[in-house]
């Protein structure tokens, strides 16, 4: 059953920056790139670091960690096609970040 989850105002979040945000006992990475906000697990795969509190180039993001990087769009790891975080549908309404989970 899908779900509806707001994240952030849209106020909250700079063109060309990202933020950590906790919402349903998960960690989100919130990326604002161009204009449209992508949402994905915030979670780094290699050893848990903070993905949202990571560098934005572009639509890269830089683990602060020790320096992976995926496309915010897709989720998928600059260096292996086998990593891949997850990434959730994202909308703004009523100028509120809102993400749909299948739970
Ligand atoms: S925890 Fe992210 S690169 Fe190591």
């Amino acid at each position: 059953m899908a779900r509806r989850i707001p994240l952030i105002s849209v106020d909250d979040l700079a063109e060309g920056c990202c933020m950590e945000v906790a919402a349903e006992g998960r960690i989100f990475a919130v990326c604002r790139v161009n204009g449209q906000f992508h949402v994905f697990d915030g979670i780094c795969p290699h050893a848990g670091g903070p993905l949202g509190k990571g560098t934005l180039q572009g639509c890269i993001v830089t683990c602060p960690w020790h320096g992976w990087q995926f496309d915010v769009t897709t989720g998928r790891h600059q260096l292996s096609d086998t990593i891949c975080q997850t990434v959730y549908e994202a909308a703004v309404e009523d100028g509120r970040v809102v993400i749909t989970i299948d739970q």
